[in-house]
C-alpha cells in the first residue's frame, strides 16, 4: 500500500450519468456535537478532517442541513468552498427539536426552504446532489416528489436522491424525477436493504450505504472481520469498507469520522482487494452472526 492513501483506488461512479466521483466518499455527520447537535467537541480537528479530503482523493462529501443542525454544512463551506472537483451532496426534510430527535417535515414549501438555505450555507449556486432525507408520511408523497422535480427544473439542484426508501417508493419517485442516488442503512451485518441495492444496481442508481461501519462496531477488534483483517494486515474497518465496495459497482460508501487518523485509515480501504473467497467468507460469517 502507498504511504498516502487515495480514494481513487475505489474506482469511479457517475451519479445521474454525468457527475463522476470516486466511489469511496466521506460522511460529514460526525463533525458535530453529541446527538448530532451543536458544534463538535474538537472544531479544529473537524476542519482538519475536511481539509484533508482533497489530498486523499475524496471528492464526494455527504451532509445534511439537519446535522448540527447546520453545523456540518457550515464547516464544509468554511473548509472547502470554493469546492473545485469536490461534490457536496446534502439532504433536507428532517427538522431538529433536540439532540437525537429528527421529526420529518415534507411540506413542499419547507423542502424548498431546505434547498434555498443549504445553497446559502454551502455558498453554492446549485446543489449537485440533493436528497430527501425521509419521505414524510403526513404529506402526500407526490407533493414531496413534485417540488423536487420543480427545483430540479429551476436549476436549484442538479441531481436528486432519496434516503431510507423501499423499491416501491423509488419507483413512485421515478415517475416525478430521475432518482440518481438512494441512501439506505447497509453494512456487512445489516443487509435489510439488499433488494433496494439490487434494484439500484439494475438501474444504474448510486447506492449510498449509511452506517457502513455500524457506528464503529465493525471497526472493533474481536468481531467477525478480525480474522480476515489479520490475513490482509488491515484493520477491521478497512475490511468492512472493502467488503461493501466489492459488493456492487454502484456502491458509494461514506464512512464518517471526526478524526484525521480514522479518515486516513478508512480511505486506505480503497486499496484493499478482497479475494472472492474472502468476500464469501465474510458474507457467510456475517449472516451466521
Ligand atoms: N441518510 C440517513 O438517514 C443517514 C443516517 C446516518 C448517517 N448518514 C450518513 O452516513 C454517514 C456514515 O454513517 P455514520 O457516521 O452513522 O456511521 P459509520 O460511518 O458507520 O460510523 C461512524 C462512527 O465510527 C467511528 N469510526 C469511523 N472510522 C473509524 C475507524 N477507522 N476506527 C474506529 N472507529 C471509527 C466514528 O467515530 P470517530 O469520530 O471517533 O472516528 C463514528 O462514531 C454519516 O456521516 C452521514 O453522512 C445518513
Amino acid at each position: 500500500m502507498s504511504s498516502t492513501p487515495s480514494a481513487a483506488a475505489s474506482g469511479r461512479f457517475s451519479i445521474g450519468g454525468d457527475l463522476e466521483v470516486n466511489r469511496l466518499g466521506f460522511g460529514a455527520m460526525r463533525i458535530t456535537g453529541p446527538g448530532i447537535w451543536g458544534e463538535p467537541e474538537d472544531r479544529e480537528e473537524a476542519l482538519r478532517v475536511l481539509r484533508r479530503l482533497p489530498a486523499l482523493g475524496v471528492d464526494f462529501v455527504d451532509t445534511a442541513d439537519s446535522y448540527g443542525p447546520f453545523v456540518s454544512e457550515d464547516l464544509i463551506a468554511e473548509a472547502l468552498a470554493p469546492y473545485g472537483r469536490t461534490v457536496v451532496a446534502t439532504k433536507g426534510g428532517l427538522t431538529r427539536t433536540g439532540p437525537g430527535v429528527w421529526p420529518p417535515v415534507g411540506r413542499p414549501e419547507y423542502l424548498r426552504q431546505c434547498v434555498l438555505m443549504s445553497l446559502r450555507r454551502l455558498k453554492l449556486e446549485r446543489i449537485d446532489l440533493w436528497q430527501l432525507h425521509r419521505i414524510d408520511a403526513k404529506v402526500p408523497r407526490d407533493e414531496q416528489f413534485g417540488v423536487i422535480a420543480d427545483m430540479q427544473k429551476e436549476g436549484l439542484i442538479r441531481h436528486a436522491g432519496l434516503s431510507q426508501v423501499s423499491v416501491e417508493e423509488i419507483e413512485a419517485a421515478r415517475k416525478a424525477f430521475p432518482v440518481a442516488t438512494v441512501q439506505n442503512l447497509y453494512n456487512l451485518t445489516n443487509r435489510a436493504s439488499e433488494d433496494v441495492l439490487d434494484y439500484c444496481q439494475a438501474h444504474g442508481i448510486g447506492f449510498i450505504p449509511w452506517y457502513p461501519l455500524a457506528s464503529g462496531d465493525l471497526a472493533k477488534p474481536g468481531g467477525v472481520l478480525d480474522g480476515i483483517a489479520r490475513e490482509l494486515e488491515a484493520t477491521p474497518s478497512q475490511v468492512a469498507l472493502a467488503w461493501v465496495l466489492k459488493r456492487s459497482p454502484v456502491m458509494l460508501p461514506i464512512p464518517g469520522t471526526g478524526k484525521v487518523r480514522h479518515l486516513e485509515e478508512n480511505i486506505r480501504a480503497a486499496e484493499l482487494a478482497l479475494t472472492d473467497a474472502q468476500f464469501a467468507a465474510l458474507d457467510a460469517a456475517a449472516r451466521a452472526a
